[in-house]
């Protein structure tokens, strides 16, 4: 493997005081982590630079045809002081799954996580110590030729930054309130819904700002073709419960991978739940909340983790699940998932990756 080089920051930030306060994504550590791509060479000059902006021509590609793509994956400090990371190799797996769509070369996977474990190794004091806070892993995908034609870059940038985070609704863990869109669609069959290409993030924050507009938090996505089934939400998979049944949208194409979704699904059996992946149909699970069949929705996410949903407004209608507060199933997933992520609880799976 190529030598990372490090070069370290002459002038360090202040780190943030007060850990309640972070918020998501606005905070950016000392570092980024870099390499670059060219056809024909592949993968070169993985470096740890000081963060900082970057000089680009106004006529690189990505700011034109978009071929854009990211992750998002965090790092979680344990009780004992020691950092750890959870399913880092699936998020690099899934950036090569987009890549492979966007016409972007696979990522060196191996590079990569190598990179990433030096950065955090570099800026192991960002990362936050109380509950409910970690270290956000934003890696990134870029193309950079220097031209107008609409085709595959020849050249690209692959870069990680860092941002210590606190949760990612302003609610916590109390439900949030999401706005079921039933004009707007977030993808189609044979498109690009299943990537985490920038676009798909791009094409979503007009129906995210109407929803905000009505008070909701986001968007739950129906499928493109009818617009009767459940696909998603902005930054999150969805789950049901229906008693000790946890049903889900069956992965169509049109619907990002979660690694949450795959992680919970697979807690979910170990812990006894029945799990049932299928197609969802929106007016059916109305019906099926409104009658009490249907006890619980949360969704799933590496930034919103498990987030319980406690309204739902489709076409005007609001449904209230629940009582307002967390319900049992979203609250022992959330407890299991995150003792595994923060090293409360044993790692059974082989999810977890030291620092
Ligand atoms: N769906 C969308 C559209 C997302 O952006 C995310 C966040 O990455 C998710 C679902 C949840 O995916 P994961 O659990 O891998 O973070
Ligand atoms: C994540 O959960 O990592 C995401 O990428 C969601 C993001 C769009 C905020």
């Amino acid at each position: 493997m190529q030598e990372i080089k490090v070069t370290l920051s002459t002038a360090l930030k202040q780190k943030p005081q007060d850990e309640s306060q972070l918020g998501f994504g606005r905070i950016f550590t000392d570092h980024m982590f870099l390499m670059n791509y060219e056809k024909g060479k592949g993968w070169y000059d993985p470096r740890i630079v000081p963060y900082g902006d970057f000089s680009m021509d106004p006529a690189s590609m990505v700011l034109h045809y978009g071929q854009a793509i990211f992750e998002g994956t965090k790092a979680y400090r344990r009780a004992d002081g020691e950092i750890q990371l959870f399913r880092p190799q699936a998020n690099m797996a899934r950036m090569s799954s987009s890549a492979q769509r966007m016409c972007m070369p696979a990522l060196d996977e191996e590079m990569a996580l190598e990179g990433l474990k030096k950065l955090i190794e570099v800026e192991k004091d960002w990362v936050p110590h109380q509950a409910g806070t970690s270290l956000y892993i934003r890696p990134t995908m870029i193309s950079l030729d220097v031209q107008l034609g609409v085709h595959a870059s020849n050249t690209y940038l692959f870069y990680i930054i860092l941002s210590p985070v606190g949760a990612y609704y302003k609610e916590g863990l109390k439900p949030v309130g999401i706005y079921v869109e039933d004009s707007y669609v977030r993808a189609v069959r044979g498109g690009v819904g299943f990537t985490k290409c920038a676009g798909n993030y791009a094409a979503s924050i007009l129906a995210g700002e109407v929803a905000a507009t009505k008070g909701y938090a986001q968007v739950l996505w129906l499928d493109g073709v009818e617009q009767r089934y459940i696909e998603e939400v902005g930054a999150m998979n969805m789950m049901f419960a229906y008693g000790k049944k946890i049903v889900t949208p069956a992965l169509n194409g049109s619907i990002l991978p979660g690694i949450t979704r795959n992680s919970v699904l697979t807690l979910a059996t170990q812990l006894g739940y029945e799990v049932e992946e299928k197609k969802l149909a929106i007016d059916e699970v109305f019906a099926d909340i409104k009658s009490g069949k249907c006890t619980e929705a949360f969704g799933t996410g590496t930034a919103a983790v498990i987030s319980p949903v406690g309204e739902l407004c489709w076409k005007d209608e609001k449904l209230t699940v629940g009582d307002g507060n967390i319900g049992p199933v979203a609250q022992k997933l959330y407890d299991t998932l995150t003792g595994i992520q923060t090293g409360k609880l044993a790692d059974e799976n082989n999810w977890i990756v030291k620092l």
